[in-house]
């Protein structure tokens, strides 16, 4: 049985091509220098962050100031775009860690995005919740809308694409992220609608479609009368 999933090494060349998924799944995060993201590119918090980074280190003890170095990369990461290897290096530097500790986390973690970002960055979940409900329909309404694969980027620069495991909503599956924002209970209409109103400068509505919150679509099931219980009728008097 296994077999069937052994590359077979003919003519001097593993066929992995049948165990390869099609897909991509996020943006690579191995280093390589490029002309926006190498050593030599200068990075400091602007005197807002630098306040704010001082507040969260603050936070921890001393010797444990490293605890601090996922808030800092993030907030790095929201001053410059992305995560590059001198926003690593300069929150190395300021939590007295080896660079390669922090090349560790921001590597790890998707949410440290490694190169150059679109102003929007739409992060698209196929997790099994979301794939149950039609996030493969999303998916393709966004890459036939933009023309974009995950991992890339629109040639405008407004939008870089990724699909990214479960980010959280599965209740209100399918759902896509805008930078900070949710947009939940989606349909490929309503997902390539959103995109149109972002190219236009809009700001779309954020959240659930078609409900409040996470309430069922067919209505309340409890709580469902007008006073609130008493408990006092369901419980001992001396209690
Ligand atoms: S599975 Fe998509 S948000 Fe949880």
């Amino acid at each position: 049985m296994l077999a069937r999933f052994m590359p077979k090494v003919s003519a001097g060349r593993p066929a992995y091509k049948s165990i390869v998924s099609k897909r991509y799944s996020s943006i690579i995060s191995v280093h390589r220098d490029t002309e926006a993201n190498n050593q030599n590119t200068p990075f400091e918090f602007n005197s807002e962050n630098l306040k704010r980074s001082e507040e969260i280190i603050a936070k921890y003890p001393p010797q444990y100031k490293k605890g601090a170095v996922m808030p800092l990369l993030d907030l790095g990461q929201r001053q410059l775009g992305f995560t590059s290897i001198s926003v690593m290096n300069y929150v190395a530097k300021l939590l007295d860690m080896p660079p390669m500790r922090v090349y560790e986390v921001a590597t790890f973690y998707t949410m440290y995005n490694r190169q150059p970002m679109g102003k929007y960055n739409l992060q698209v979940c196929t997790t099994t919740p979301c794939q149950l409900c039609g996030s493969d329909g999303i998916m393709k309404a966004v890459q036939d809308h933009l023309k974009i694969k995950p991992g890339q980027t629109t040639p405008d620069k407004l939008f870089t694409l990724q699909e990214v495991e479960c980010l959280g909503a599965c209740v209100n599956a399918p759902m896509l992220a805008v930078n900070d924002d949710y947009h939940e209970d989606l349909t490929p209409e309503a997902t390539v609608e959103i995109l149109k109103q972002l190219q236009a400068g809009k700001e779309p509505k954020i959240g659930p479609i078609g409900r409040e919150s996470c309430e069922p679509f067919s209505g309340p099931k409890v709580l469902l009368g007008d006073e609130p219980t008493n408990i006092a009728n369901y419980t001992r008097a001396d209690l």
